[in-house]
C-alpha cells in the first residue's frame, strides 16, 4: 500500500463489501420507505460519503439534507458536548426521516440530534448507521432502523471517517496503525 494507505494496519472492510451492503440496505429502505418520500439527513462530513452513495440505491422519490455539528471532544473519544454550527435548509414538520450517520460509537452524538430532530415533530424518524460499535455505547434506546455492519472496539478511518481531518478518502474501511494515533488530541473537532 502507498500514501494514505500505507498508516493503516488491517482493512475491516473492503470496498467491494461495502458497496454489496449499501445496496442491500438501500433496497431496504426502498421497499420499507415506499409511497413517503423520506428526508435523508446526514451530519457533515464523515456520513456524506455513505449518504451519497446510499441515495444512489434507492429508487424511490427522496430528499437529502445536512446538518453541521462541533463536537467538544479528543479526536478519539467524544464528550456528548455537541453545538450546531449548520442547520437544515427544509422544515421536517410531517416529513419521514431518516438520519444517516457513518458510525454510532457512545450514541451520544445521535442521541443529541435526535432530540433536536424530534422537537421539530417529523412524521417518523428513524437511524440509518453504517457502522455500529455497541461496546462502547452510552445511550442505548436508538431507533437505529438500518445497520450497516457492527464493528469490534477499535478505531476505524476511511469511507468518510477521519483522524484529524485525514484518511476520509480512503475507499475502503481499516485500523488505524498505533503509531500514527494517540500524539497531542485536539479539543474539537467537526464530525
Ligand atoms: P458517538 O457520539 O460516540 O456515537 O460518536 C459518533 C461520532 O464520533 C461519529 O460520527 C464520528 O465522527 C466519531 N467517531 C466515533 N468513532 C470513530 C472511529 O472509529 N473513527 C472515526 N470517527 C469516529
Ligand atoms: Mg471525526
Amino acid at each position: 500500500m502507498t500514501g494514505a494507505a500505507q498508516d493503516i494496519e488491517e482493512i475491516l472492510l473492503t470496498r467491494d463489501q461495502i458497496a454489496a451492503r449499501v445496496v442491500e440496505l438501500g433496497g431496504e429502505i426502498s421497499r420499507e420507505y415506499a409511497g413517503r418520500a423520506p428526508l435523508l439527513i446526514s451530519v457533515l462530513k464523515g456520513a456524506v460519503y455513505f449518504l451519497t452513495d446510499l441515495s444512489r440505491a434507492i429508487d424511490i422519490p427522496l430528499a437529502v439534507d445536512f446538518m453541521a455539528i462541533s463536537s467538544y471532544s479528543t479526536a478519539r473519544a467524544q464528550s456528548g458536548v455537541v453545538r450546531l454550527i449548520k442547520d437544515l435548509d427544509v422544515e421536517i414538520t410531517g416529513r419521514h426521516v431518516l438520519l444517516v450517520e457513518d458510525i454510532i460509537d457512545t450514541g451520544l452524538t445521535a442521541g443529541y440530534l435526535l432530540r433536536l430532530l424530534q422537537a421539530r415533530s417529523p412524521a417518523s424518524l428513524q437511524i440509518c448507521t453504517l457502522l455500529d460499535r455497541p461496546r462502547r455505547r452510552i445511550l442505548e434506546a436508538l431507533p437505529i432502523a438500518y445497520r450497516g455492519f457492527e464493528i469490534p472496539d477499535r478505531f476505524v478511518v476511511g469511507y468518510g471517517l477521519d483522524y484529524r481531518e485525514r484518511y476520509r478518502h480512503l475507499p475502503f474501511i481499516g485500523v488505524l496503525r498505533e503509531t500514527v494515533l494517540g500524539e497531542a488530541e485536539p479539543a474539537a473537532e467537526q464530525q
